[in-house]
């Protein structure tokens, strides 16, 4: 196992509950990495002042100020690129990333989604496993393609759905298991103890 501290950077839009989770497990040395810098698109997102209040570099990066989204893709890149960072984690990040953001860093952009993809991808997941009428549903940590939560999965977590569950109670339910879940994969990913076959994701055996 390589012993360096591995540079993160965390893309968010909204209120960071999981960008905590992955703070929280770096304080207590369960990931072996820093935290290179959190950047955000929404200027209010919660999840910059977590970010402050651990000392953390936090950018909020303006959508608006760029020509388009290639711009801004390509303003984002350059950040990251300035920092070294080894992985970028999306954690609810609400923006669709371009071709030459994946590019720039290839297998190694991954996301957080609240459902047992390739079910009920984008928007609005807790909703749509309820009103399906999923007995079963939880959360996916995968690798990030062109497309829409559809890239190759590295971990999976399950929870069941009770009947009287609404919106709120299953994505807190989901949460819980976020938490636990992106910085398992993180630390996998960052340890390469990962191995590929076409789209499947294995972990290495020691
Ligand atoms: C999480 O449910 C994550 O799976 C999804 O967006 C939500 C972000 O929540 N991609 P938070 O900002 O980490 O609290």
């Amino acid at each position: 196992m390589e012993s360096r501290e591995f540079k993160l950077a965390v893309l968010v839009s909204g209120r960071g509950t999981n960008l905590q989770a992955i703070i929280d497990s770096i304080e207590k040395s369960e990931l072996p990495a820093m935290l290179a810098v959190v950047v955000s698109d929404v200027e209010e997102a919660f999840a910059l002042e977590r970010a402050r209040q651990h000392g953390i570099e936090s950018v909020f990066l303006d959508p608006k100020a760029f020509s388009g989204k290639e711009a801004f893709d390509r303003a984002l890149v350059e950040r990251l690129r300035e920092k070294s960072v080894d992985l970028v984690c999306l954690a609810g990040f609400m923006r669709l990333l371009g071709k030459p953001f994946l590019e720039a860093f290839p297998r190694k952009i991954i996301n957080i989604h609240p459902s047992l993809l390739p079910a009920f991808p984008g928007l609005h997941p807790q909703r749509q496993a309820l009103e399906h009428g999923v007995k079963f549903s939880g959360c996916t940590v995968h690798f990030v393609d062109e497309g829409v939560d559809s890239g190759p999965i590295i971990l999976q977590s399950v929870v069941p759905v009770y009947d009287d569950d609404d919106v709120e109670s299953l994505s807190q339910r989901i949460l819980q298991e976020e938490h636990l879940l992106y910085p398992r994969a993180i630390r996998l990913c960052l340890e390469n103890r990962l191995e590929f076959s076409g789209r499947r994701v294995f972990q290495k055996k020691d």
